[in-house]
């Protein structure tokens, strides 16, 4: 993220982060303390080397809550106007790099409140009046993962337009369909990217939902149980843009599901992602060979010339597994924790950034290299060509012309046995050859043994004749954008 290039003061010695307080007690508790906090345990209890990155959520916190007090009358205008004039510096700092993030002041929230309290005195510590850290993390959090959603809603649905326009283009692209890895059916390949596309669109509509529900303000819960001031929790919560407060001090603070919710529509895209692979990594295979990678989604051995690996999609298929994780790191956290804010709590912000960096990884991955695949039509068309794919057309054919289905399947069966000792698909047996198994075999059988009749004649919605790809592609292309 944006703060690598940002110092880390932990030393006693640092500059700025060292205000007389510092050398004492911790500024924010220091009063109910008579020793130091132990070094190593200062550096343990510490969140802001991950936190930081909220920086800017905790600073737009900060100015909501310290408009509310304003209007509430429990913050002058003056002090009200030096925060807000402070916030916006630290702001500043912070995006320029050029602000002393400290681990004596644990967590983003402490760093910024302090600085701010050097910027403008004792304003600054005005501030923190009718919140709680606990408020305020719950707040930051909601607030980052909102916007990080969007960003992530926005990459699936990248992902979606580039399998849409592959999809179009391989609409009349015959491959053979699988079940237990072993040919099936044919399909078309436009046809089974739309099942990729359709998988990706229930992923959006997980993590929109996840969105809206999680769009409610915790700020005003406090530590946990409210505060004594007259506190406008409706005027925050407008002022950040959450949809209403949430109704329960207690469980304000000490909620993550947001987070778990998250977590979990993550894991279930990176699973649909991690079968993309591994379609990917069969796919690119010579054995296979239906699709090439591009180059530049590639990489080489270093030993072996030859070679040419599709790290991208095995990267991503690893990766599930780390998704995966987070989401069992979060239940586990969460798991028998009491009412309300505990410190366990900090422990939500190391899964859930990695969820988000690795996820937003994956998807721009995928976006970009999905419409660059170079799709191998005759490789794919020999394939579904050998595995007799049409033989459940046969069949059909057969009831077609009155024979129950389960004595077609008898007569096919043993057509398919002559294509193999032969070494001919059904297509290629003779009429009379055909005819032996059955005399209800006539002239026309022809017509739904080859592939392109047997994909044609699945012409219903959901079927993969290229017709109905094409028009499940305009339906998808019809759709609004927060739909897809
Ligand atoms: N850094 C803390 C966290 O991430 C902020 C809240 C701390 N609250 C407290 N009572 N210690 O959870």
């Amino acid at each position: 993220m944006s703060n690598k290039n940002q110092q880390m003061d932990s030393s006693p010695t640092g500059k700025r982060g060292d205000s007389a307080t510092d050398n004492a007690t911790n500024a924010a508790w220091g009063g109910r303390f008579s020793e130091q906090t132990d070094a190593f345990v200062e550096a343990f209890t510490a969140s802001v080397q991950f936190d930081r990155r909220m920086y800017r959520q905790d600073i737009n916190g900060s100015r909501a809550h310290a408009r509310m007090l304003n209007k509430i009358g429990v913050l002058n205008e003056e002090d009200c106007h030096a925060i807000l004039q402070g916030l916006d510096k630290v702001e500043q700092e912070i995006t320029d790099g050029n602000f002393n993030w400290s681990i004596k002041r644990e967590d983003v929230h402490m760093n910024i409140e302090a600085r701010l309290t050097e910027l403008v005195g004792d304003a600054g510590k005005r501030l923190h009046t009718g919140r709680s850290r606990n408020d305020q993390v719950a707040t930051d959090i909601r607030l980052y993962l909102r916007e990080q959603i969007d960003f992530i809603i926005n990459e699936i649905q990248r992902l979606q337009q580039g399998i849409l326009d592959v999809a179009a283009r391989e609409a009349d692209t015959i491959m053979p369909g699988f079940t237990h890895l072993q040919v099936a059916q044919p399909v078309t390949f436009g046809h089974h990217l739309m099942a990729w596309f359709e998988m990706l669109k229930r992923d959006g509509s997980r993590f929109a939902d996840c969105q809206q529900r999680m769009n409610m303000s915790p700020l005003g819960a406090a530590a946990l149980a409210g505060t004594s001031y007259p506190i406008d929790r409706e005027f925050t919560a407008q002022q950040l843009g959450f949809t209403a407060p949430t109704e329960n001090s207690l469980d304000s603070v000490s909620d993550r599901d947001f987070a778990i919710e998250f977590c979990s529509a993550a894991a279930i895209l990176l699973v649909h992602m991690s079968r993309m692979s591994e379609e990917l990594v069969i796919w690119s295979s010579a054995q296979f060979d239906f699709i090439e990678l591009p180059d530049r989604f590639c990489t080489g051995s270093s030993i072996m010339p030859q070679k040419k690996n599709p790290d991208v999609p095995e990267l991503v298929r690893g990766k599930t597994g780390r998704i995966n994780g987070n989401l069992i790191s979060l239940l586990t956290l969460m798991k028998s924790q009491p009412l309300a804010y505990n410190k366990d709590n900090q422990e939500d912000k190391e899964p859930l950034f990695d969820t988000i960096d690795t996820v937003s990884g994956c998807l721009r991955a995928f976006a970009d290299m999905v419409p660059a695949i170079i799709c191998k039509r005759e490789s794919m068309y020999k394939a579904a060509k050998q595995g007799f794919s049409t033989a459940t057309d046969l069949a059909d054919y057969l009831v077609r012309k009155n024979l129950p289905f389960r004595d077609a399947h008898e007569v096919v069966g043993s057509a398919v046995a002559m294509g193999v000792s032969t070494g001919k698909d059904l297509s290629e047996l003779s009429l009379e050859q055909l005819q032996q198994f059955s005399d209800k075999i006539e002239a026309d059988v022809f017509e739904v043994l080859t592939l392109e009749g047997s994909v044609q004649s699945r012409n219903h919605i959901g079927g993969t004749a290229p017709a109905q790809v094409r028009k499940a592609i305009a339906r998808a292309r019809a759709e609004p954008a927060s739909k897809k």
